[in-house]
């Protein structure tokens, strides 16, 4: 990846307390972390509801260990993120607050402060920031609205005030709108809405350097070759659109939900690793893209387990590494894609 001048990373996490803490807490996670990745990302802890517990406090305890721990190891780390645009991903306080009787004034407030004190206390340590995240209605292309946007003003005024703080507090780093796009066929209003929306940064000279391609794929149960040409031509047109508007692309969040695979492990890591192959070469096909991070190495710490289980029961298997830490044809998929 280095000698092509990409990178690829990973997420990383603290974790649940309890015995198997999180990722970050597992050495033979860290090993991996080193061996393998060239960037990282936090899974969850500098999001709003990790690091800002009420309108007056942060807490960095979490995120600044790791943050130590990747700069010890000279691994730079993605910022994931400035601002979660839904309701239901913004603290419970958020939603609930009393915005007084200049609302707009007082919502700016709060977010000019929120970026600002993230930003300025990392630094050139974060090369690149997921400002807005996922801000897209899915059904309908529209932008959601949060209590803070509803003060704000509206979602609009909302994003391009996190892009334009973030650009004078972090003028160094690369500053990214990261969305998940629904991009399998027949989603075409996700779609459009963040082209609406890339359009409408563009027209108000709003900061935006790329778009997150969060990639979190899902095999469609039939052959890869076949799968990946039923998206390709929709998802190519996407991104030309995107990149001819001189956009950059980052990969932020890849890995594979085994949807409508047989449960036995030898063929389903083959169908999953062909996938991703695919999808990568659709994907390199763009010299705009110069970052892949893994939402995870390791199939132990995956979040769509949780998400998502398997309707058989069987456990997940998103990820380039196993449970145990041993390689998966997935891994072998990626560096062959390389
Ligand atoms: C997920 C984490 O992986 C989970 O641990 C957490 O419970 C919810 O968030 N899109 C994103 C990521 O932008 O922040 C999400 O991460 C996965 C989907």
């Amino acid at each position: 990846a280095t000698a092509r001048g990409l990178r690829v990373g990973s997420c990383f996490a603290w974790g649940a307390p309890g015995a198997d803490r999180g990722s970050f807490a597992n050495p033979s996670y860290a090993a991996l972390l080193k061996r393998d990745c060239g960037i990282l990302v936090g899974e969850n802890e500098m999001k709003w509801q990790a690091i800002r517990p009420s309108a007056t406090q942060f807490d960095f305890t979490r995120f600044d260990a790791m943050m130590d721990w990747a700069t010890a190891n000279t691994l730079p780390v993605r910022g994931h993120n400035l601002l979660w645009h839904q309701p239901k991903w913004m603290p419970a306080w958020e939603e609930n607050y009393d915005f007084g009787s200049s609302p707009s004034r007082e919502a700016e407030r709060l977010l000019v402060e929120h970026v600002n004190t993230v930003c300025r206390r990392y630094g050139a340590r974060i090369p690149s920031y997921d400002v807005v995240n996922e801000a897209v209605t899915p059904a309908d292309g529209t932008l959601y609205q949060t209590a803070l946007s509803r003060a704000l003003g509206g979602p609009e005024a909302t994003l391009d005030l996190a892009f334009h703080t973030a650009r004078a507090a972090a003028p160094g780093a690369q500053l990214v709108y990261n969305d998940y796009m629904s991009w399998e066929p027949g989603n075409a209003n996700h779609r459009a809405g963040v082209l609406r929306l890339l359009e409408g940064f563009k027209r108000r000279g709003v900061p935006v350097d790329a778009l997150g391609v969060q990639s979190h794929l899902v095999t469609q149960g039939m052959d890869a070759r076949t799968a990946i040409a039923a998206i390709e031509g929709e998802w190519r047109r996407f991104l030309d659109a995107v990149t001819a508007m001189g956009y950059k692309l980052v990969i932020t969040e890849l890995d594979v939900r085994d949807n409508n695979l047989p449960a036995d492990i030898a063929p389903r890591d083959t169908a999953v690793a062909d996938f991703t192959r695919g999808y990568l070469d659709v994907m390199f096909a763009y010299p705009a893209l110069r970052d892949v991070l893994l939402w995870g190495m390791t199939d132990r710490y995956s979040w769509i387990e949780g998400f998502e289980p398997r309707k058989d029961g069987a456990k997940r298997r998103p990820c380039p590494y196993d449970a145990d830490f041993a390689p998966k044809p997935m891994r072998a998929a990626i560096a062959a894609a390389i």
